[in-house]
């Protein structure tokens, strides 16, 4: 075959590959199945095609990374670690904040495509299958972590949710609570609703249990004193409450304290996370300790490992964390 000056478009109808395969063959930095890449080199050789490296066509060394509010604790302990997991890896990280919003996700997903990142990471379950393969069809690993949706179109990282509920409301039990609430975080973010689940699966056959002592926190510091007026309207003799995460927590406290409510003496508070700042809380909170540094670590890597070879899409792994109870005083009545 004589080609005169052999184009990309040569090598790829001639490998019977796409354009944008020669494209990652070339530049090396996302993944290309084995068998592709020798059509493609033998294609290359066939044709004596010599590829143009365009500067600004290389990715850069970089991660984008969604997360819905770097203020919450959570996230930013969880940033953290993904940060210093990447940056041992020579990657930098692009920090972006989606407040949990759908329409900023998708805005990122183009922005991402644009700066030719080298991978994602995302703590969202908004996100659609067309959504995930705009970015995987582009050659940009994504890793789903914290808030997974239900398609396993890529390797997730979370936590048990759902049995860290049910051990916080046991604990709760166990140290004499006679009638428990749940200040739980959104429905539509699976962790949020994971956690109401494991609450109700506990206390569903409780004498005193009624949907009247559920309310919405938001996950939000507000949502958590908003919602525990509400509870203490609705029913004065709470002495427990578990709250869907440890911000809300931190709101509870607050409120208790304006109200002169003894904790845990008269009310025990049970949070979610295992947030740095728990233990500065006064009292200290008891909560259900998430291993934040851990998952964070283990998203970053496992993204960097599919980058650096190339690893086919289709071997995603779902990676679920276990929990930990962490006895403070807002619990030791
Ligand atoms: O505090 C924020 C909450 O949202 C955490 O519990 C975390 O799991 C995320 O889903």
């Amino acid at each position: 075959v004589i080609v005169l000056s052999p184009t990309i478009k040569d090598v790829a109808s001639l490998a019977g590959v796409s354009v944008a395969t020669v494209s990652r063959h070339i530049h090396q930095n996302s993944y290309i199945s084995e068998s592709a890449e020798q059509k493609v080199i033998n294609a290359i050789n066939e044709l004596g095609y010599k590829p143009v490296r365009n500067i600004r066509n290389k990715k850069m060394m970089t991660i984008g990374l969604v997360i819905p509010d770097i203020t919450n604790p959570f996230f930013s302990e969880l940033a953290r670690a993904i940060e210093d997991a990447c940056q041992e890896k020579g990657f930098a990280v692009l920090f972006c904040n989606s407040d949990q919003f759908h329409v900023k996700e998708k805005l990122y997903i183009e922005f991402f495509m644009e700066r030719n990142v080298s991978g994602t990471i995302f703590a969202t379950n908004n996100l659609s299958p067309e959504e995930y393969n705009k970015l995987t069809d582009a050659g940009i690993p994504i890793v789903v972590l914290d808030r997974i949706v239900n398609n396993p179109l890529c390797t997730s990282v979370k936590c048990n949710n759902y049995e860290g509920a049910k051990l916080a409301v046991k604990h709760l039990l166990e140290t004499g609570c006679k009638k428990i609430a749940h200040i739980y975080g959104p429905q539509e973010i699976t962790t949020g609703n994971e956690r109401l689940q494991g609450y109700i699966d506990v206390v569903k056959d409780e004498p005193w249990y009624t949907p009247t002592l559920l309310a919405p926190g938001y996950f939000e510091i507000e949502g958590g004193m908003e919602a525990v007026e509400t509870l203490l309207s609705r029913h004065p003799d709470i002495d427990g409450i578990f709250a869907g995460n440890d911000i809300m927590a931190l709101g509870i406290l607050k409120t208790l304290k304006r109200k002169n409510i003894k904790v845990p003496e008269e009310i025990a508070v049970c949070g979610f996370d295992g947030i740095s700042f728990a233990d500065i809380f006064e009292p200290g909170l008891t909560t259900i300790a998430q291993p934040i540094y851990e998952m964070g670590k283990k998203a970053a890597e496992i993204l960097i490992d599919q980058i650096n070879h190339h690893k086919p899409m289709g071997e995603q792994q779902a990676i679920e964390m276990n929990v930990e109870l962490v006895v403070r005083e807002s619990t030791q009545r």
